[in-house]
Order: C-alpha cells, then sequence, then structure tokens
C-alpha cells in the first residue's frame, strides 16, 4: 500500500505533525508550498492548519487537481484553535472521485499566546496513530 503526506502550513505545526507521521511510518511528506508531485498511492495523508475558519487557499487550489485515478483514498488531519475541521477540502476530494475517510482527526493548535503548548507530544503521537490505522499491508 503507497501511503504519502501533504501538509500546508502557516506557523509549523501541521509540518511538525507531517515529518513525525512521515518518519513513523518511513514514508514522504510533501509541504504544499513546493507544489509537490503526488505519485499514484492508495492513500493521502493532508494535514493542515485552520485561518480564518479555513484552510490554506493554495491547498484547496491544489486538491482540486487531484482525481480518484491517482489517489485512491484520502485522511485529514487538521489542527486549529477551536477544532474546525478542513470542510471544503472534503468536499472538492469527494466531488473528484477520492473516498475520504469519515473520521478526522483534530488536533489544537494555538495562535499567539492562546495554546502555545500546543500541538503537544501526545496529540503529535495521536495523528501518528490515527494515520497508522488506515495502513494496511
Ligand atoms: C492567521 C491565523 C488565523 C487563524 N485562524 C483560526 C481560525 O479561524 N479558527 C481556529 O480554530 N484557529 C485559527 N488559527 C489557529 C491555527 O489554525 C492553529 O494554530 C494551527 O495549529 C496552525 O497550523 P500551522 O502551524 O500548521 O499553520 C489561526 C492561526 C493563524 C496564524
Amino acid at each position: 500500500m503507497k501511503t504519502s503526506i501533504l501538509y500546508a502550513t502557516m506557523t509549523g505545526h501541521s509540518k511538525k505533525i507531517a515529518l513525525e507521521i512521515a518518519r513513523e511510518l518511513n514514508i514522504s511528506a510533501y509541504n504544499i508550498k513546493e507544489n509537490p508531485q503526488i505519485d499514484s498511492c492508495d492513500l493521502l495523508l493532508i494535514v493542515s492548519g485552520i485561518y480564518g475558519g479555513q484552510c490554506k487557499q493554495e491547498l484547496l487550489e491544489f486538491v482540486k487537481h487531484l482525481n480518484g485515478t491517482q489517489v485512491k483514498s484520502a485522511a485529514l488531519i487538521t489542527s486549529s484553535m477551536k477544532k474546525v475541521t478542513q470542510k471544503a477540502i472534503r468536499e472538492v476530494l469527494t466531488s473528484n472521485g477520492i473516498e475520504v475517510k469519515e473520521e478526522e482527526y483534530l488536533c489544537q493548535g494555538g495562535f499567539l499566546f492562546m495554546g502555545l503548548s500546543h500541538p503537544n507530544k501526545d496529540e503529535i503521537a495521536g495523528a501518528v496513530e490515527f494515520a497508522k490505522k488506515y495502513i494496511v499491508d
């Protein structure tokens, strides 16, 4: 089973989560900023923060170009202050024929002086466990 990770970050939390999952699963993590080429995969993990209630526009634009032939399924890992979901990303992926796992891992983030210690070790470990659930040999 081929698994990849795509992440979008502004303040580094999503990168931290994505790199830890990549390390644990021994797979590649791609930063949306580098406009990566996503090869065919069975599972794409998408890690992102939420800004003004939304995910990053560049992530939304990027996933519009993914389809179900290239990416069979996706799972969303989201960090925000208020446990906001990546609703728009889910909708685009689903309408492009990609199965999106129903459960989304919501991880506490931080902003300025609020939630400074998040995501913490346990929350990052939780994201790793969430990702592992979908890995089948
Ligand atoms: C400019 C900005 C806007 C944000 N807006 C929201 C928001 O609307 N709702 C929310 O729950 N969290 C919001 N947050 C908190 C982030 O979603 C949270 O800190 C997340 O972990 C950031 O991920 P990142 O470090 O990968 O960029 C905002 C953070 C920043 C920097």
